[in-house]
């Protein structure tokens, strides 16, 4: 008998926004663009074969040519991506998901090289340390207004193409997080300054964004913004920065708040006294203002309940939607027991992983994929080529 979970059940926005259930689908890079930014064949292929969750939060889009963060990523910065992006909005639509571009600017964690010999650029001119040599020029007020256009702009396209969302892209380090950051804003002007005064970009980008919003699109169009809630850097952003962060947001005219992370149920990686989850504190901020969606690690029906139990808004997933495409499927057909926990390296293409995000899984993912077969050595790519496991 199919089980009844809370999770399968429609959803609905304050804005009237209505998913037929509960389940998220995490934006995941498959690395698969066209050189210029121009969507592929297999990318709409991979999102078609994922449609049937509630939403689908579609890959990071740059907004701009400096924002390009690595190769092979989705672009929004011109009119001329309209069809391309049209194309995975409609995929996505295709078993009633709706569709949420997420869109950034990569800030300092780009390279000369991708940006085709320009330095890259961030709230001031402090390099990550994970790439010292790499010093960012720090943007003039002129440029940061440039960039706050650019986010409008992208919203415009998204919803010229489709979409019934756009995701502000605030956490991975990039350039959102970097000017939330006193690690990488050290600025004296408006843009930065104590917690508060470094989310003035923040408050910005939505305020264009909702601008944006309000003129080409319908009432329940959804602006979400995804945040992660520490940085190890010192000085770096703590939870306590977040939870103010969090709170301001409440009040910002958004629709969600994604906390972005490899593990819902994770703790302080600076106070590991502290036994409190991170997303406990922020729902406690939060205070039912908006609603949460929280992601990491979840894989299973009862995952997903879990999650939803504590107080969760709405539920993403990640890897596990790689590793099965028709998740949401096996549950409604009460299926459950076929669904794929692990995955075959040679089922990887039947899965419908492009060639540029199979090449990542291999690499920089290989133990946090639960490949079947983690110790083989080459297989045949899907250009015929056999290559070798990276580290
Ligand atoms: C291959 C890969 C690509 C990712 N690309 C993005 C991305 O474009 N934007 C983003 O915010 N997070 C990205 N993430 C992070 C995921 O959205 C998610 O937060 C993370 O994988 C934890 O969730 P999971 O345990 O369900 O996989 C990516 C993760 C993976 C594995």
């Amino acid at each position: 008998m199919t089980k009844q979970y809370q999770f399968m059940k429609p959803y609905q926005f304050a804005n009237g926004a209505k998913l037929q259930n509960h389940v998220v689908m995490a934006p995941v890079t498959t690395q698969s663009s066209f050189f210029d930014g121009t969507v592929s064949d297999d990318e709409v292929n991979f999102y078609r074969m994922r449609s049937g969750v509630g939403m689908i939060i579609v890959e990071v889009a740059n907004i701009n040519a400096t924002g390009k963060g690595f190769e092979g990523e989705l672009s929004v910065a011109e009119d001329r991506f309209i069809p391309g992006l049209a194309k995975i909005a409609n995929a996505i639509h295709s078993k009633g998901s709706k569709a949420v571009l997420q869109i950034f600017d990569a800030g300092r964690k780009t390279t000369k090289e991708i940006l085709r010999g320009k330095q890259p650029h961030s709230a001031s001119a402090v390099a990550p340390h994970r790439d010292p040599e790499n010093i960012p020029v720090a943007l003039t007020e002129q440029e940061i207004e440039k960039i706050i256009k650019d986010f409008g702009e992208a919203t415009r396209r998204a919803i010229a193409a489709g979409y019934d969302g756009v995701e502000i892209h605030g956490a991975n380090t990039y350039l959102l997080q970097q000017f939330f950051s006193p690690h990488s804003n050290q600025r004296t002007d408006k843009w930065g300054g104590d917690v508060y005064q470094r989310m003035t970009f923040a408050k910005a980008v939505i305020a264009e964004v909702r601008k944006v919003a309000e003129l080409y699109a319908q009432d329940d169009f959804i602006i979400g913004y995804r945040f992660s809630p520490e940085e190890l850097s010192k000085p770096g952003i703590t939870i306590e920065d977040t939870l103010k962060l969090v709170d301001v947001l409440s009040e910002e005219p958004i629709d969600y708040l994604h906390s972005s992370m490899g593990n819902r149920k994770r703790t302080s990686l600076i106070n590991k006294e502290d036994n409190e989850t991170l997303n406990h504190k922020i729902l406690h901020v939060i205070a039912g203002r908006k609603p949460l969606i929280e992601v990491g690690n979840v894989q299973t029906p009862e995952d997903v309940e879990e999650a939803l139990r504590a107080g969760a808004s709405l539920v993403a997933m990640g890897r596990e939607l790689l590793r099965e495409p028709n998740w949401i499927e096996k549950v409604k057909a009460g299926d459950e027991k076929s669904i794929r926990y692990q995955l075959s390296p040679v089922d990887m293409d039947l899965v419908g992983l492009p060639g540029g995000l199979q090449r990542e899984l291999r690499t920089g993912f290989l133990n946090a994929m639960n490949f079947t077969d983690q110790k083989t050595t080459s297989f045949l790519n899907k250009f015929g080529q056999v290559e070798g496991f990276g580290g």
